[in-house]
């Protein structure tokens, strides 16, 4: 009986202490599952116990992730896909705005679609679906993406003028469509709008001249790139291993968002034409990186996709640096946010005011260095602890070679034979990547560094990686808080700047 006390009373304050001290995390059991059946993805910062993310206890398999440039966003959805397909033979697919996972991709093993000459992706094309549904996806497009929603009589020229390309190309408007059927394109649209033009008996020229203008835009010779008969088969890539759509190479902002639209649309089809199946892994996961324009606007079908994906064992990762550019809909909805370091206070009220987590692990995610986390989940049934919980680290498949700074060229004979002082500083690339990022340096800085001091063995002379950071366009005082926070002493840093000059 006193011994029992004395227990509870133990536990009671042990648990007391931690809680003052740190925030608990999720208990093991939700926070380890069967390796065979889940995805590592870091070790826990309080207890040190192996992430392995597994949707099963969660409201959807979906995940947001936010973070400043440079962050590890990209890091993490490269470790994840890696290891989905690994676990569970996941499909991937990367709609790259930047081309940011072409090389990784292509190192993967995967397929890099990319629209260079001669590369088209009708929007027009039905990949199974009715050309009634089709053409209200269209039309959606072009509502999030112009201003044809401002005009009626437009909107309704140019839809009418798209089921009438249809029916000319030998479709019924209500019916699947036969398989292996050619679908018209937008330019076809356009000669239909223009004939109506030339036959001048419509009562608002105006009006179709400005449905006609719109159009163009998309069809122009050399600007096409969605109004040909596709190269390119978006509908057989929802199954095809790790393909990257890389986005990069297209005129502007516009036909990216087209492009990704389209692609979401169509995937989403082939999604609600799956077989619902008892699967515990994804079949699919399609990845939206820095594409604000389609995570911001609700109807968008990565909304449709975040709504329905979980029944179709189909996932969505979201990836932004500004979390207010992810629509509401879809960020309430994940059943994954990963936090990873955040800078601007609006958006650090953004996430505390969405996903209620305590000021200490507010600060904390300010604090966070590269690859370093909080990570937010919706268990599907109600938990007694809280959802937020640090990562020491998303642990990569990356080696960890290490970097190594030389002094040797700027210390005096006599410091050179002094023991007491430092000749070299090693880093592993994590390390010395968090520095370059906490002192200001932008992505590309820093990936042009790396590849530097790589092409060299990764042995670099203090002055030269100096140098090389001028050349980056690194600004001084950049350059000299970096100096101080690997541990140079003020000394040393204005020696190295005066051989700079
Ligand atoms: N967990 C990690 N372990 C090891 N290296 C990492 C980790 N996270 C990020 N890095 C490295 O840090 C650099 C920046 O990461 P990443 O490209 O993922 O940033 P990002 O958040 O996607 O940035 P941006 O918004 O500019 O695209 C890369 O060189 C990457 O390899
Ligand atoms: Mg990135």
């Amino acid at each position: 009986m006193g011994l029992l006390r004395i227990q509870n009373l133990m536990s009671n304050e042990l648990a007391k202490r931690t809680f003052i001290t740190r925030p608990p995390e999720p208990p093991y059991e939700f926070l380890l599952n069967d390796p065979t059946n889940s995805i590592f993805v870091g070790i826990t910062k309080l207890f040190s116990i192996p992430f392995t993310w597994s949707y099963a206890s969660l409201t959807n398999p979906h995940i947001s992730v936010v973070g400043i440039t440079g962050s590890g966003k990209s890091f993490f959805v490269k470790t994840f896909l890696t290891r989905a397909s690994y676990v569970w033979n996941t499909n991937a697919i990367i709609i790259d705005w930047a081309g940011e996972y072409i090389s990784w991709v292509r190192q993967s093993g995967g397929k890099v679609v990319s629209f260079s000459k001669g590369d088209y992706m009708n929007i027009m094309d039905l990949s199974g679906m009715k050309p009634i549904d089709r053409t209200k996806q269209v039309m959606n497009s072009l509502e999030i993406l112009t201003d044809i929603g401002e005009y009626p009589e437009q909107r309704r020229l140019t839809e009418e003028a798209v089921e009438q390309a249809y029916v000319n190309a030998g479709f019924v408007l209500s019916m699947i469509p036969p398989p292996d059927s050619e679908a018209p394109t937008l330019k076809d649209v356009v000669s239909l709008l223009e004939e109506k033009q030339t036959d001048g008996t419509y009562a608002y020229p105006a009006e179709l001249e400005n449905a006609i203008y719109r159009l163009r835009q998309f069809s122009r010779e050399g600007e096409d790139y969605f109004a040909n008969k596709s190269t390119i088969d978006v509908g057989k890539l929802a199954s095809s291993g790790l393909v990257d759509l890389d986005l990069s190479s297209l005129p502007d902002e516009r036909f990216r968002a087209l492009a990704a639209l389209f692609i979401l649309q169509t995937l989403k089809e082939k999604m609600r034409m799956e077989k619902w199946s008892p699967s515990a892994g994804l079949r699919t996961i399609v990845t939206l990186d820095e594409a604000w324009k389609v995570a911001s606007d609700e109807r968008s079908d990565a909304v449709t996709i975040i709504r329905e994906g979980r029944k179709y064992s189909f996932g969505l990762i979201v990836a932004s640096q500004n979390p207010t550019d992810i629509n509401e809909a879809i960020f309430s909805n994940v059943g994954t946010t990963i936090m990873l370091r955040i800078r601007f206070e609006r958006f650090m009220q953004y996430l505390q005011g969405s996903l209620n987590f305590s000021d200490f692990i507010r600060s904390e995610i300010t604090k966070l260095g590269v690859g370093q986390a909080a990570v937010d989940m919706s268990f599907n049934t109600s938990v007694k602890f809280p959802n937020v919980f640090l990562l020491e680290s998303v642990v990569g498949e990356l080696p960890l070679d290490t970097y190594t700074i030389t002094l040797t060229e700027i210390l005096q004979p006599a410091e050179m034979s002094d023991p007491n002082v430092k000749k070299e500083y090693s880093f592993d690339r994590i390390t010395l990547n968090s520095r370059l990022v906490e002192n200001g340096l932008n992505s590309d800085s820093i990936l042009g560094i790396f590849k530097k001091i790589g092409d060299q063995s990764r042995v670099i002379d203090i002055k030269q990686l100096v140098s090389m950071m001028s050349a980056e366009g690194v600004a001084r005082d950049a350059t000299v808080s970096f100096l101080r926070n690997i541990g140079i002493s003020d000394t040393l840093i204005s020696r190295i700047f005066t051989y700079q000059r």
